[in-house]
């Protein structure tokens, strides 16, 4: 994928987080966010494409030590600003993670609504990565648009990763899928009519067996 590609998605999000406002879920975490203190009794967590840091602030609230990349440094700011008013500990940084790849290994990584950003073979590697990146025992959290809905539809030959619920699984073949679920919602993105677009949702979370 292409630099502007990137460029173009950085300038989407600055302008976007510009805003007062938290953009997503009211800034409250994803499901499976909540429930990872199911599976992992604290230690450190990498979100990646972590944007205004909704679940990035409510791990490290749960006492997780939290490290965050995203592609836009004004939701980067947001989260340090929001970290030093919560008295927080987040490790952020400004990262292209496609291009500039993982440091470290975690006991858990979040990517929330990231991956419908990048094309498909760059999401599949970006996931064996992380993989690697996670110690045993370690417990993946994924929530991303799937091929079913009007944001698919819009995007299904752009070449970015919308996948189905085979293939997610797949790629978690050797892993312990602990949690799966579906449900539809209503995205950012707006029709032609000016209205909000929907699309199926998929969360999973998986724990490192081997
Ligand atoms: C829809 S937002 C989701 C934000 C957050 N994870 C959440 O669930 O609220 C997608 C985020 O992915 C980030 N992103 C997209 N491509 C990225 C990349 N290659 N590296 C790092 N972040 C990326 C964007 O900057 C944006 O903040």
């Amino acid at each position: 994928m292409s630099k502007s590609h990137f460029s173009d998605i950085q300038n989407q999000y600055n302008s976007l987080y510009a805003s007062k406002e938290v953009i997503f879920g009211d800034g409250k975490p994803i499901e499976s966010v909540v429930k990872l203190n199911k599976h992992l009794d604290g230690g450190t967590v990498l979100d990646i494409g972590g944007g205004e840091g909704r679940n990035a602030l409510y791990l490290a609230k749960q006492g997780f030590e939290v490290s965050v990349s995203d592609l836009s440094k004004v939701g980067i700011e947001k989260i340090n600003s929001a970290a030093k008013e919560g008295g927080l500990n987040i490790d952020t940084h400004v990262t292209d993670t496609i291009t500039e790849g993982i440091d470290g290994t975690y006991n858990s990584i979040v990517i929330s609504f990231m991956l419908h950003h990048v094309l498909e073979c760059d999401a599949e590697k970006l996931i064996a990565e992380t993989q690697k990146h996670t110690y045993k025992n370690g417990v993946h959290v994924v929530a991303t648009f799937m091929n079913n809905g009007d944001l698919y539809e819009r995007n299904k030959t752009s070449g970015r990763f919308y996948p189905s619920e085979e293939q997610i699984k797949e790629l978690y073949a050797s892993w312990n899928i602990k949690d799966f679920s579906t449900y539809e919602t209503t995205t950012h993105a707006r029709n032609k009519d000016g209205e909000r677009m929907k699309n199926h949702v998929m969360e999973l979370i998986a724990v490192k067996s081997e």
